[in-house]
């Protein structure tokens, strides 16, 4: 028996269900850049920067030291009662690279999904409303309120409902399929009408607190909206005196290319949520917002004892200084455009692939078995995904079929190169036949 299988087989007697959507047979010894090696000391060029959390790469030195110095001095303080100084400069860098040009505030949580709690409570509370609008499609998070705006898996939903009163969904208003199974994607308007109705209907728009977006929907497909959408968006938010929220978890902090995701778009949202690379993958979540509505709040309404914990705070101040100074946003555009010179041709040399889509190196293939009708082919998706494994590529799919392309962004290019001719190799085994074997019961969401 492999260590590899030694330990899974542990982890599979000891480890609960819930925590893992399982995939591969990949144990963990260490890993660098954007290299992974196992514990049986196997290679894999990492595409999947454990969920967008490793977007600086594994094992940064400037963010390792970072930790190593802090821990000598002490682990933790709770700010809930004390002061320390990495927090405070944290804070700072925060306020300065979020979007929007107001006075802001920063509160600090463990995952993104508190982040995404902490925005409920504040926006409920500033606005004095009791409702909620997101995405359907939308991953929020795992905790109560953050499930409640997610909408993308029953498992999410089954066994432990209700959710929180007062949330509701409408259609992401998605570039490549339309809505209630259209081919084409509606148009700005169409898209706002299910929203438009709710307002005339059953949901009193002077009621709505916030709007939650995902400027682009990562687990629910790594989805780019049709252009104007969250401008009019905004708009509707502005008539109505509800806020806009942007969860910026997945798809921030270098991701697309730019510090937040926000900068595609012409808006300019209330309150936004980071979380995952922050602190470069130790537990840590921020949420920045309009200085009025996070100070609207009195103690203890959104605190964590171990929250700003000064050993992540180090590690997020050097995770964004290594954005910097290795000029990772640029490199991010950089190495998504180049990518995309290849992959943006499998469109076309390939039935298997209906779109290649994204920002920078937040990249969606999406796999389909009839590309005139997007017909959507999770199995053919999981088949490419076991085939990079074999190859030493770890890729995932989400939303069933869309291969999500997050590489860390220190990938080298010779890794691009490489992972680049595994990928397209899968898809040419999928088209010929070879694949049709692969065993890929019980993986994937
Ligand atoms: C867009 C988005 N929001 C929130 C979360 C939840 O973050 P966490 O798992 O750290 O609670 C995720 C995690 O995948 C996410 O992708």
């Amino acid at each position: 028996m492999s260590k590899s299988e030694k330990i899974i087989m542990e982890d599979n007697q000891y480890f609960a269900k819930p925590g893992r959507i399982p995939y591969y047979p990949l144990a963990i010894s260490h890993g660098y850049g954007a290299t992974l090696v196992d514990v049986d000391g196997n290679e894999y060029i990492d595409l999947l920067s454990s969920a967008s959390s490793q977007n600086v790469g594994h094992a940064p030195e400037p963010v390792t030291n970072a930790i190593k110095a802090q821990v000598d001095r002490f682990i933790h303080y709770t700010p809930a009662y004390m002061y320390h100084e990495p927090l405070v400069k944290l804070a700072k860098k925060l306020c300065a690279i979020s979007p929007g040009d107001y006075d802001k505030r920063v509160l600090f949580g463990l995952s993104g999904s508190d982040a995404n709690d902490g925005v409920i409570k504040l926006a409920k509370a500033y606005t004095g409303r009791p409702y909620v609008i997101s995405f359907v499609n939308a991953y929020h998070g795992s905790t109560y309120g953050s499930l409640s705006m997610s909408a993308i898996s029953l498992n999410m939903r089954k066994k432990y409902g209700p959710m929180l009163p007062g949330f509701y969904h409408i259609p992401y208003p998605d570039k490549y399929r339309g809505m209630y199974g259209n081919t084409e994607a509606n148009s700005v308007e169409s898209y706002l009408a299910p929203l438009k109705e709710m307002f005339e209907k059953y949901v009193p728009a002077e009621e709505v607190a916030c709007i939650m977006i995902e400027t682009f929907q990562g687990d629910g497909g790594l989805l780019e909206p049709v252009d104007g959408y969250f401008e009019a968006l905004q708009a509707l938010c502005k008539a109505h005196g509800i806020l806009l929220a942007v969860d910026d978890i997945q798809q921030g902090l270098g991701r697309t290319g730019e510090w937040s995701s926000v900068s595609h778009f012409d808006i300019e949202p209330d309150i936004i949520t980071f979380g995952k690379s922050l602190a470069g993958g130790l537990p840590m979540s921020a949420i920045v917002g309009r200085a009025e509505i996070m100070d609207y709040l009195d103690a203890p309404a959104h605190l964590f004892t171990t929250g700003a914990n000064p050993v992540s705070c180090e590690a997020a101040l050097a995770t964004l200084s290594m954005i910097e100074d290795q000029n990772l946003l640029q490199a991010s555009k950089d190495k998504g455009d180049y990518v995309r010179k290849r992959m943006d041709q499998w469109v076309n040399q390939y039935a298997a692939v209906g779109d290649v889509r994204g920002k920078g190196l937040s990249i969606g293939i999406d796999i389909v078995s009839d590309k005139l009708n997007k017909t959507r082919d999770a199995t053919a998706a999981l088949k490419i995904c076991n085939r990079c494994f074999d190859h030493g590529v770890v890729i995932i799919a989400v939303a069933g079929n869309v291969l999500r392309f997050q590489p860390p962004l220190v990938i080298t290019y010779e890794q691009l190169d490489q992972a680049l001719n595994v990928l397209e190799a899968a898809i040419q085994d999928l088209q010929s036949g070879k694949l049709d074997n692969y065993n890929i019961a019980g993986q994937g969401w």
